[in-house]
């Protein structure tokens, strides 16, 4: 791993103007010192299919995307209390991956806007599917943003101060968990 951390976030919406993409863009906002995060674009991703044998452009890119970071952020867009299927999707693609050398062993943050809880229900499925990924999801803090209460701009994006700096810590956060397990 090299001296400065990469992280990759990836967001389960894919409107213009999604808050949790807003989300994304307040963790590079607020990234420590030493650490670079791209946001994935998952536009142009076709569901996964086993018989789709050779891959396509836009999921090696992101597979390129995922090899080079050393921890994740998912922005876990809830819909229906579970997470969004573009997330799902580009996960299920990634989990067929030899050895799920793509994922496992990943540190990962995990953020959400959505309706009044946050998007807490998705994020504890989300949990749920990084056990079988073997990813490793911070326990704190937690990021449950309310996308429908003046914290979001018409853009998306993330004006709310007091959210801004819980990002930051959950930035700092990831950015710790990378470092003590990889010295
Ligand atoms: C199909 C659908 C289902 C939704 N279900 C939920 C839900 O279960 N819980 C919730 O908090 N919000 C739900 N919402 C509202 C979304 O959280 C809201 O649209 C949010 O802004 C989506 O994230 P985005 O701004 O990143 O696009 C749902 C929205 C859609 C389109």
């Amino acid at each position: 791993m090299s001296s400065s951390l990469r992280f990759l976030g990836i967001a389960g919406s894919l409107r213009r103007a999604s808050t949790n993409r807003g989300l994304l863009r307040a963790a590079q906002a607020a990234l420590p010192a030493g650490t670079t995060m791209e946001i994935a674009d998952l536009n142009d991703i076709p569901f996964y299919n086993a018989d789709i044998t050779e891959k396509p452009a836009s999921v090696q890119r992101v597979f390129a995307q995922l090899a080079q970071a050393d921890a994740l952020v998912l922005a876990c867009t809830e819909y229906n209390y579970s997470l969004a299927p573009a997330l799902k999707n580009i996960l299920d693609w990634a989990s067929r991956e030899p050895n799920n050398g793509l994922l496992a062993g990943k540190h990962v943050a995990l953020m959400g806007a959505g309706g009044g809880m946050g998007t807490s229900r998705a994020q504890y499925h989300l949990r749920q599917v990084c056990v079988f990924l073997d990813l490793r999801p911070l326990n704190k803090p937690e990021v449950f943003a309310n996308a429908f209460a003046g914290a979001f701009d018409s853009e998306g994006n993330l004006v709310d101060e007091k959210l801004k700096g819980l990002v930051g810590e959950q930035m700092k956060a990831l950015s710790a968990a990378v470092a003590a397990a990889h010295g």
